[in-house]
């Protein structure tokens, strides 16, 4: 190779090295798998960026591999996955390399309801449609999302509260009719409910308290005397329920508001010699529905789990499917979920996936 020649291959070298470090440089928390080179992607497929609020429980990591199992390039699409790490600031960073990347749909399960205006503005602008999933934002601006695919968490809030009613009156029911008299803590006029919260300021926090004080506002004898976030994380469940069983000694029940903070509920309890579940010292109510939660029915640890279904991804990619032919679609559209007590959990969790 000559010396001009050695010097234009130099020249290319280096400006191929500037081009790559100035443009789609990749942020941290994002696979760039199928994006790395734009020229590879089927023009065909649907690019779809998806900003997951972080990876804090089962439940999550069980709504991922439903939507990323659903965006795959054999249903016609290309997905572009983002963790947010539980922070809205990342999640935003998120969606704007989505908007600069020029993908065709964005997807956000936002971690809290509020402050999404400006960026939601932002994609819009662009003329990206955004789905909102699992949880909802607050807006007064419907025209910032195309469709939410979610789970009602009111109501799940609202289920936890009828079936203590129902419980609380079978437990009754069963102590009147004792020929000795002898029954157990409910028969007690109070009724102390300690609450572990989810992220406050999510809908899965906001919703299940709600739904729930809606129903306790019904019963003048049932005191909820603490309620703390928790982070629907396991470790942090467990430190916030430690510090309940210092403070009170008569909890009666446990309302917590996911699984994994359950898992880290029943460690705390276990720790303090006490028991909980099915004749235990303190019913406990959870949420979520997932494999080790039916793992604790079956051994009646827990006595009850709303359930809020992660299978999501089927629903998101047939309202992008509808959306791309220029469908109407529904704005709110809710997955089911059941109600699993430990008496049935050992047939109820038959064919479940996670
Ligand atoms: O928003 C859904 C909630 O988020 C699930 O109950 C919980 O496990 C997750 O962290």
């Amino acid at each position: 190779m000559n010396k001009k020649n050695k010097i234009l291959l130099l020249l290319l070298f280096v400006g191929l090295i500037a081009l790559s470090s100035c443009s789609l440089k990749p942020l941290k928390n994002i696979q760039y798998k199928e994006f790395e080179n734009m020229e590879d992607i089927d023009s065909d497929l649907i690019i779809v960026g998806f900003s997951q609020l972080g990876s804090e429980s089962d439940w999550r990591t069980a709504n991922t591999k439903s939507i990323q199992n659903a965006l795959i390039s054999e249903n016609g699409f290309s997905l572009i996955f983002a963790n947010g790490r539980q922070k809205q600031e990342n999640q935003i960073k998120d969606v704007r390399s989505f908007i600069f990347q020029e993908v065709d749909y964005i997807v956000i399960a936002p971690v809290t309801e509020t402050g999404w205006d400006t960026v939601l503005t932002e994609a819009r602008d662009a003329g990206i449609p955004v789905v909102i999933v699992d949880r909802m934002i607050d807006t007064e601006d419907e025209s910032l999302y195309a469709a939410v695919v979610g789970t009602d968490k009111h109501a799940e809030g609202m289920k936890a509260g009828i079936w203590l009613e129902k419980h609380l009156e079978k437990v009754k029911q069963a102590s009147d009719a004792s020929p000795d008299g002898s029954g157990t803590e409910y028969v007690e006029e109070d009724v102390n409910i300690v609450i572990l919260e989810g992220t406050i300021n999510s809908t899965a926090q906001i919703g299940r308290s709600q739904g729930f004080d809606d129903i306790a506002k019904n019963h003048e004898n049932w005191n909820i005397i603490a309620r703390e976030s928790g982070d629907f994380t396991k470790a942090k469940g467990k430190e916030v329920m430690a510090k309940y069983l210092r403070e009170f000694d008569d909890i009666d029940v446990l309302v917590s508001q996911n699984d994994d903070m359950t898992f880290g509920a029943i460690e705390a309890i276990q720790e303090a010699g006490l028991t909980c579940g099915v004749n235990g010292d303190i019913t406990i109510i959870s949420f979520d529905a997932v494999s080790r939660a039916f793992d604790m029915m079956e051994e009646g640890l827990i006595n009850v789990v709303i359930e809020c279904n992660p299978l999501q991804g089927d629903l998101i990619s047939e309202i992008i499917e509808r959306l791309e032919n220029g469908e109407e679609v529904p704005k709110i559209s809710y997955v089911d979920g059941k109600v699993f007590e430990a008496e049935n959990a050992s047939i109820d969790r038959i064919g479940r996936s996670y």
